[in-house]
C-alpha cells in the first residue's frame, strides 16, 4: 500500500521511486497531447505538486479530461524526479479519483487574480487562494509562537471568560449579551430591568481579558491570555474589526520598564520566527504585497525601539512644522497622523510613547508622581499605527479607588478587581497586543479584514 503524504512534506523530503498518494485541489490544468499536467494543492504548502496523467488512466477522458480548477481529487502513483524545469518532483498517476466537482461556471475562484475586497465576498472559499492561504498559515504560526515564547518563559495561560459584566476599557463599547426577548423587555419605571435578565445584571462580550488576568498574575505570578475580544467602535478603518484577537500577558512584580522590554522582545521573536518557518509564505508577501516588506521587517529586528515620553513626543510634534488635520497640544489624544509621524517619519522605526495624561486613559493604569501622567506605553509600528498598548497597573487602593470614582465607575460591580489591592497587591504591569495587527505587519496585507478568517466589521459578517 502506498502511503498518503502531505504535499508540503513531499516537498521538502522527495521520497522519489516510492509509491505515494496524494488528495488535494486542483490549482490549474494543462493539456497536451495526450498528457494532462494538474497543479494540485492540499493546502498544506503555498507550491503545489505537479501530477502527470495520461491516456492510460481508465478515466483520463471521462473524468480527468473534465477536471477544473477547484475540483478534489486523489492521487496514486509514483513519485519521480521531474526532468522538466519548475519542479523537482512530480507525481506519475496511475490512479486519480474525483472526490467532488466544481463547475467552471459557478465555481468564483477561477484561476486568475482577484481582489482583495472580492475575496472577502466569498470568504468561506478564500482560503483557497494563495495569498490568503498563506495568511492563514502564517497566522496559524504566529499563534503557535506566542505560546512558545510565554511557555518557555515560565508564564501560564489563562482563558478569560467572554461574557463579562466589566468594561475593562472603559469606553462603553460593549456588545451586549442578553436573552430577553428584545421585542418585549420587562421595565421597571421605563428603564429595562435587568434583574429579570440571564445574569440578573448587565453583561456584555469582553473587550479585554485584562481585569481578570491581572487576578492570576497575582497567584501564578506570570500568565498570559490570548483570545477573541470585542468592540462595538464604530470605525471602518483598514485597523478595526468588531471582533479580533488579543494577546494579554500579565507580570506580577513588574514595572513599565519591564513591561516594555518583554513587549521589543514579542514582537522582534515573532517577526524573527516568520521569517524563519514561514520563508515560503513570506516570499509571497515580500513579492507580490509589498516588495519592501523584508527591509520593514529587518529594520525592526536590528533596532533598539525608540522609546519617548508622551510629553516630549508632543514637543516633537509641535515642532514638526506639519500641519496636523487634529492639531497637537498637550493633553490629546494622539491621532494616527500623529503616530504616523512619530514612527514613519521622524524615528522611523518602532517608536513606544510612555506616560500618557491620565485623562486619555483608563482607570486602572498607575498614577505616577506628578499626579497627571499615568505609566502607560503604547508601541507604535510603521505602516501599522498603534500595535501594543499597556501599563504598570494601579496596585494602590486609594490611588484606584480614588481613579474609578473620577472615571464615575461603579464601584460596586469591582469590588473584586479592588480585593486584589486589598489583599497581598504588589506592583504589576501587563500589555495588549492587537493579533491582527502583528499579521498586518509580518504580510504586508494592507486590510484588516484579510488576516482574519471570517471578518466582523460594522454592518457586515458575510459567512
Ligand atoms: O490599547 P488597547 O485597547 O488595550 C487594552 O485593551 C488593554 N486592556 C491591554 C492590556 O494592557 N492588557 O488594545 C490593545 C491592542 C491595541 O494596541 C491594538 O493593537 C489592538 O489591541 N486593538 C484592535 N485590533 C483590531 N481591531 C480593533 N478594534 C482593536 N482595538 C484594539
Ligand atoms: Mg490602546
Amino acid at each position: 500500500m502506498e502511503k498518503t503524504l502531505r504535499i508540503k512534506s513531499i516537498l521538502t523530503e522527495k521520497p522519489v521511486n516510492q509509491d505515494i498518494c496524494v488528495q488535494g485541489w486542483l490549482k490549474s490544468k494543462r493539456d497536451s497531447k495526450g498528457l494532462s499536467f494538474l497543479d494540485v494543492t492540499d493546502g498544506s504548502s503555498l507550491t503545489g505538486l505537479q501530477v502527470i496523467a495520461d491516456e492510460s488512466l481508465a478515466n483520463y477522458h471521462t473524468d480527468i479530461a473534465q477536471l477544473s480548477t477547484g475540483c478534489s481529487i486523489v492521487a496514486r502513483g509514483q513519485l519521480v524526479a521531474s526532468p522538466a524545469k519548475g519542479q523537482e518532483v512530480e507525481l506519475h498517476a496511475r490512479e486519480i479519483t474525483v472526490y467532488g466537482w466544481a463547475q467552471p461556471e459557478t465555481y468564483p475562484l477561477q484561476k486568475k487574480r482577484h481582489s482583495f475586497e472580492f475575496l472577502r465576498s466569498v470568504a468561506h472559499l478564500r482560503g483557497r487562494t494563495n495569498s490568503l492561504g498563506a495568511v492563514a498559515r502564517i497566522r496559524s504560526r504566529l499563534s503557535w509562537a506566542i505560546h512558545q515564547f510565554f511557555q518557555q518563559r515560565g508564564f501560564f495561560q489563562v482563558h478569560t471568560p467572554v461574557i463579562t459584566t466589566s468594561d475593562c476599557e472603559g469606553a462603553g463599547e460593549m456588545f451586549t449579551v442578553t436573552s430577553f426577548d428584545l421585542q418585549k423587555l420587562p421595565r421597571t419605571a421605563g428603564a429595562v430591568d435587568f434583574s429579570q435578565d440571564f445574569f440578573g445584571r448587565p453583561a456584555s462580550l469582553t473587550v479585554s481579558g485584562q481585569l481578570e488576568a491581572e487576578a492570576y498574575a497575582l497567584a501564578l505570578g506570570n500568565v498570559y491570555t490570548f483570545g477573541p475580544t470585542f468592540r462595538a467602535e464604530n470605525s471602518n478603518t483598514s485597523r478595526h474589526l468588531a471582533e479580533f484577537w488579543m494577546l494579554e500577558p500579565e507580570m506580577a512584580f513588574c514595572d513599565l520598564e519591564g513591561d516594555m522590554d518583554l513587549a521589543e522582545e514579542l514582537l522582534k521573536f515573532l517577526i524573527s520566527d516568520c521569517l524563519e518557518n514561514c520563508a515560503e509564505d513570506m516570499d509571497l508577501f515580500a513579492r507580490f504585497i509589498d516588495k519592501t516588506l523584508m527591509a520593514k521587517l529587518d529594520n525592526v529586528l536590528k533596532h533598539e525601539f525608540v522609546r519617548i515620553s508622551y510629553s516630549d513626543a508632543v514637543k516633537e510634534l509641535e515642532k514638526s512644522g506639519r500641519s496636523f488635520a487634529f492639531p497637537v497640544a498637550w493633553g490629546i489624544d494622539l491621532q494616527s497622523e500623529h503616530e504616523r509621524y512619530l514612527a514613519e517619519t521622524l524615528f522611523q522605526r518602532p517608536v513606544i510613547v510612555t506616560d500618557y495624561p491620565k485623562t486619555i486613559k483608563p482607570f486602572y493604569m498607575r498614577v505616577n508622581d506628578d499626579n497627571k501622567t499615568v505609566a502607560a506605553m503604547d508601541i507604535l509600528f510603521p505602516g501599522i499605527g498603534e500595535i501594543i498598548g499597556g501599563s504598570q497597573r494601579e496596585e494602590r487602593l486609594e490611588q484606584l479607588t480614588a481613579r474609578m470614582v473620577e472615571a464615575g465607575i461603579a464601584l460596586e460591580n469591582y469590588q473584586w478587581y479592588l480585593d486584589l489591592r486589598r489583599f497581598g497587591t504588589v506592583p504589576h504591569a501587563g500589555f495588549g497586543l492587537g493579533f491582527e495587527r502583528i499579521i498586518q505587519f509580518v504580510t504586508g496585507m494592507g486590510n484588516i479584514r484579510d488576516v482574519i478568517a471570517f471578518p466582523r466589521t460594522p454592518g457586515s459578517t458575510a459567512v
